[in-house]
């Protein structure tokens, strides 16, 4: 569904993603790791044409991502959720996922359509009856769970989850984990999933990449990377530094 090859984003001397070829299959569940600054979310930034790559190509379903606006790629099929939670606090939870939803879809969709689809993405991670609650009053698990509502209503085929665990409780990472397996399981979406929590990624991924300093350096099954020995060791590289 989607190959990369060769994909190098320089930012002035620094090389943030340094010739990475790699591919997400149909209905695929990858995770993406790495220690911090390792060019994680710089390597989403290139498929989504937030930060065009300086080299390489992006093929999804056949046609080329590079050169494409963030809001083509959109467009195109490709959701995104955000490391830092970007919700509009004073707006209502249904008002942040009605504009994934008219903003996300190919075809123009009318206000009645869009506003189906919000309800239905609500529905889809458990927050409908909260739709006219204004988002900053939300709880953070509920607010990550509004980004990916947000990310799904606009029905895509693949789906970049940038860190989405951060700051939860265990219990609140097992239900977003859980959204997202059924977003696949359930909806045939692929799924590209950054994540430091490592028993979230390793329990739901059907592979997982790991960069390190802007390299791929592993691409296998979770038990392969587990007793990966250039994993372990970028991962002490980080603690020692
Ligand atoms: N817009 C930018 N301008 C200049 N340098 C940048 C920019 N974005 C990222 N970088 C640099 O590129 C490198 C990779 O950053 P990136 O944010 O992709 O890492 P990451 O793997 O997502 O890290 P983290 O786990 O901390 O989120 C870092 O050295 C970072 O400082
Ligand atoms: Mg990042």
């Amino acid at each position: 569904m989607l190959t990369a090859t060769n994909v190098t984003k320089r930012f002035g001397g620094l090389v943030a993603v340094d010739g990475v070829d790699f591919s997400i299959g149909e209905e695929e569940i990858v995770g993406l790791i790495g220690p911090n600054g390792a060019g994680k979310t710089t390597l989403f930034n290139t498929i989504t044409g937030v930060h065009p790559p300086n080299e390489g190509s992006i093929d999804f379903d056949g046609e080329e991502l590079v050169g494409k606006t963030p809001n083509q790629v959109a467009q195109r099929g490709v959701a995104r959720t955000f490391q830092a939670v970007r919700t509009f606090n004073e707006s209502t939870v249904l008002e942040n996922v009605l504009t994934g939803a008219v903003f996300g879809n190919s075809e123009s969709v009318s206000m009645n359509e869009a506003e189906d689809r919000a309800r239905d993405a609500l529905e889809f991670v458990g927050l409908d009856g909260l739709e006219s609650e204004e988002a900053g009053s939300l709880t953070i698990a509920d607010r990550k769970q509004l980004e990916l509502a947000k990310g799904l209503s606009a029905q895509p085929e693949l789906i970049l989850v940038d860190e989405i665990g951060a700051g939860l409780t265990p219990k609140e990472i097992d239900e977003i984990t859980q959204t997202i397996e059924r977003a696949r399981d359930e909806r045939g979406v692929s799924v590209f999933w950054i994540e430091h929590i490592m028993e979230a990624i390793m329990s739901v991924t059907d592979r997982i990449i790991v960069l390190n300093r802007g390299e791929k350096i592993a691409d296998g099954t979770p038990e392969e990377i587990r007793s990966n020995e250039a994993v372990t060791q970028a991962y002490l590289g980080e603690v020692e530094s």
